[in-house]
């Protein structure tokens, strides 16, 4: 009977503390050691309490409790974590918002004071205000939105006193390395912060603000994503999220990895799912492999680090402290004469601490320069120039390394000769992985008796005097690199070197129109535009794609495009740059020798041997724009004359990314009157209006499988015997219906292969194309395997299978 009451008391206690608790009066205070001591937004999203970091360590956080598990929002004490005994927050009656720990320290405040009466509360929006205690006339005296931590919710602004902090991992909720803010520029950037080193990395640190369509002239510095999913900031950069205008609920989170996202709940799952990322390539983030590393990626595997040759990992638990010379760094000394030599890194790319930046001939003349810097040059980036010389980069330090296959710069690295001869190779995607910060070490809080206060307060004091030191003397060495580097060169130059860095450039209406002698010779239309051969002053072959609307104010149009011009594979068509002027919007790319899909289908040119490289490459192209760069990269056009072929035949799939750029004011007027897309090759959620995902393109790429071994276009109609009569079908059906009816697989290959490869072709290999095509064209999307998949799928056959 007692039992029974009690949980009566518990349960009503419960109740009436979960109903009545979304403001807390002057005067009270919430403790730790209740967990019904909690704060919750009248419209029960949101609660604000006490929540375990670690053992016995807790944190004054707000959640957002409609997800599975609760997410944190905002932290009052991210880096000093109370006890879980007598810690509680407390409104004071001068008005002061306190955090005490066990032993009454104030482990944080608002150090606020009102002479009128308060009181704090939490609103729906997540906002957790101080404010005075009026009905209607009230003022806002402190709020959580104005000091982040490192989350925004919508409508919450990021300004040049809020910026956001990531945290140390998934687990660890203390300040992390990766911060988003306004710099002294104006613009909005993302900056590695770690315990020896700094730099920016977002937006790309190659270019000048102005090509990536970002203003450097409002001093407003205010940026918020509103509830639509669109961001906008004061230094013009936007973007909208890829569920753009639904109203769900979205957040900003700069990330412990590094990436700046926006994740969207998603009401049927109960989880967050990513809509937007700032970061494609994620080993361009900084700070993930420390010095003398090299950072890969790899979609199955994720991002890893490896020393160069001749260095050895400092802390494998840790790879952002980087790797050591196996050597003695004196080895690399002057007077140790010709004892040392270069190791040739193709595809790599180290970032900063250059010695200098010199115009060189000849390879031979950068090893020279870095022979006569000493043991102060440990290697150099050499990379070609577009007036045929070469840009030697001596490098003081080895950071910020990545290597990938879309590099096309050369690392050299300086190693003494014994360890260069040696033939101890580096342990590429060692199973070791390069998580920063990754310990989650159980923290423990045990309840101390009040001793050394002052020393404690003092020391925190201390600290918090360094830490805004040393942010100021950042801030001050790259404003002055930059106005510097401003002063010694004229902007011109600072571009074009720039430019030659990334291979991307920008070019005047009038080069392109005499590049193209007058938009003289098309080659091509559709996606927007259409496209003419050209030769650039360079002798560079190029296509020229001319777009027909100018829908895009510049500003857009140049973000977007840096996006696109950071997507590097080498099944992707590459772009080389761009030009804006007036109305005029124009892309160019490389040349392909072998022209489209389509035309070679057309013109049979493809053995069977081709046409399987040309559905692996494909998938591969595809992949990277889905996995790798999140699904905001739908291509939502692919078809058989959008993948073009090189002079090896290895196809690269283009015009990705015009659906970003073409349909803007479209999306606006009407949401959903997008259809995109050729006939024959669009997925049923076009037609039913249905959520648009990377399965759209699965859709389309299953088309072109299947049309590469059948030979027949999706909309000719072919003749199936039904029952007793007689129907009329368009080529997937017809597939269909002949690999169900048949006895045997070879069979159904024999029916509906292309009659024009004569008989010469694999037919296992046909049976996965086949397989492979009919899964991707599942009227379900979630039936249809993901283009990560389809590359496995293919790729494991091809090793089980090795071409003759
Ligand atoms: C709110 O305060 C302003 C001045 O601070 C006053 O003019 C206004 O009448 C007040 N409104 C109400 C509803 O009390
Ligand atoms: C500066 O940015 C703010 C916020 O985005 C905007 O309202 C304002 O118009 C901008 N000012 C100028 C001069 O562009
Ligand atoms: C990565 O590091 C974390 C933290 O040290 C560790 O728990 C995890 O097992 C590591 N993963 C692999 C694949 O080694
Ligand atoms: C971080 O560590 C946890 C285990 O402590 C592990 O499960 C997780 O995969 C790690 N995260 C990354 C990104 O390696
Ligand atoms: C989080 O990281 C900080 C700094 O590295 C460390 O002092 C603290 O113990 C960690 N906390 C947890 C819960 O692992």
């Amino acid at each position: 009977m007692q039992i029974i009451f009690f949980h009566l008391f518990l349960l009503f206690t419960k109740i009436t503390s979960l109903t009545t608790t979304n403001t807390l009066p002057q005067g009270s205070s919430l403790s730790v050691e209740k967990p019904t001591d909690t704060l919750i937004s009248p419209n029960g999203v949101f609660s604000a309490g006490f929540f375990p970091v670690g053992d016995n360590a807790f944190c004054f956080s707000i959640l957002y409790t409609k997800s599975k598990q609760s997410t944190v929002i905002w932290m009052a004490n991210r880096d000093q974590p109370v006890n879980g005994k007598y810690s509680k927050l407390s409104l004071f009656k001068n008005g002061n918002l306190i955090l005490t720990d066990a032993e009454k320290t104030t482990v944080w405040s608002t150090s606020t004071f009102s002479s009128t009466s308060l009181q704090l509360k939490l609103k729906n929006n997540g906002n957790l205000v101080l404010q005075t205690s009026q009905k209607i006339n009230f003022t806002i005296i402190w709020q959580s939105f104005d000091s982040p931590t490192d989350t925004l919710l919508p409508n919450q602004p990021v300004t040049e006193k809020a910026s956001l902090v990531s945290s140390k991992s998934e687990k660890n909720y203390s300040s992390g390395f990766y911060k988003l803010y306004f710099d002294n520029d104006n613009a909005l950037r993302l900056l590695f912060k770690g315990s020896l080193l700094s730099s920016i990395y977002w937006p790309s640190p190659w270019r000048l603000p102005v090509d990536l369509g970002r203003s450097t002239y409002n001093v407003t510095k205010i940026a918020s994503l509103d509830s639509f999913g669109n961001f906008i900031s004061s230094d013009a950069f936007q973007f909208t999220s890829t569920d753009y205008p639904k109203e769900v609920f979205r957040l900003v989170k700069m990330d412990h990895d590094g990436n700046l996202r926006v994740y969207s709940f998603n009401e049927e799952t109960n989880i967050f799912e990513v809509t937007w990322q700032a970061i494609s390539e994620p080993c361009s983030i900084h700070g993930v492999c420390g010095a003398n590393s090299m950072c890969t990626y790899d979609h199955v595997i994720g991002r890893t680090c490896y020393c160069l040759k001749g260095y050895k990992v400092k802390n494998s638990q840790d790879w952002s402290q980087g790797c050591e010379p196996e050597f003695k760094p004196v080895d690399l000394s002057c007077n140790r004469g010709e004892s040392f030599g270069f190791l040739h890194l193709p595809n790599m790319e180290l970032y900063g601490y250059d010695l200098d930046v010199t115009q060189v001939t000849s390879l031979r003349e950068c090893q020279r320069l870095c022979l006569d810097l000493c043991e102060k040059c440990k290697g150099f980036q050499f990379k070609f120039n577009e007036v045929s010389t070469y840009n030697c980069y001596p490098k003081t330090l080895l950071l910020n390394g990545r290597d990938s296959h879309n590099i096309d710069g050369e690392v050299y690295l300086k190693l003494p000769k014994e360890t260069l001869l040696s033939s101890k190779m580096p342990l590429k995607h060692s199973p070791l992985n390069c998580s920063i910060g990754n310990l989650s070490q159980p923290l423990n809080r045990f309840y101390e008796k009040p001793s050394k206060n002052t020393t404690l307060s003092f020391l925190a004091w201390l600290s918090f005097g360094i830490g805004v030191f040393e942010i100021t003397i950042i801030l001050f060495v790259w404003f002055f690199l930059f106005r510097t580097n401003k002063q010694h060169h004229n902007g011109d130059q600072i571009q074009r070197r720039l430019l030659s860095a990334t291979g991307f450039q920008r070019f005047t209406y009038s080069e392109l129109k005499s590049a193209t002698k007058g938009f003289s010779k098309e080659i091509g239309r559709g996606g927007g535009g259409v496209v003419y051969k050209g030769t650039l002053h360079d002798d560079r072959v190029a296509a020229v794609k001319r777009l027909n609307e100018a829908h895009q104010g510049e500003a857009e149009f140049l973000a977007e495009i840096s996006t696109i011009g950071m997507l590097n594979h080498m099944n992707l068509i590459d772009m080389w740059g761009y030009c804006v002027e007036g109305k005029h919007r124009l892309l160019v790319y490389e040349f392909m020798e072998h022209g489209s899909l389509a035309e070679n289908l057309c013109s049979n040119s493809l053995d069977w041997n081709k046409r399987f490289n040309v559905a692996v490459g494909t998938a591969k192209g595809l992949a990277y724009l889905h996995e790798e760069c999140l699904e905001w990269v739908l291509h939502c056009d692919v078809k058989p004359q959008n993948i073009l072929l090189d002079s090896d035949f290895q196809p690269k799939v283009a015009d990705f990314g015009l659906s970003k750029l073409l349909n803007r004011d479209e999306r606006d007027s009407s949401v959903f009157s997008r259809i995109r897309g050729t006939r024959g090759y669009m997925a049923p959620e076009w037609v039913y209006n249905l959520r648009i995902t990377s399965k759209v393109d699965v859709y389309s790429y299953g088309i072109v499988l299947l049309e590469m071994v059948t030979g027949k276009s999706p909309m000719e109609i072919h003749s199936l015997e039904i029952g007793g009569g007689v129907e009329h079908h368009r080529m997937v059906t017809w597939v269909m219906d002949k690999v169900k009816s048949a006895p045997t697989t070879m069979f159904w290959v024999e029916e509906i292969i292309d009659p024009k490869l004569e008989g010469k072709y694999d037919v296992s290999e046909v049976e996965i194309l086949v397989k492979v095509g009919l899964k991707c064209v599942k009227d379900e999307m979630n039936e249809r395997p993901s283009m990560s998949q389809i590359v496995e799928m293919l790729q494991s056959h091809r090793k089980r299978a090795p071409h003759r």
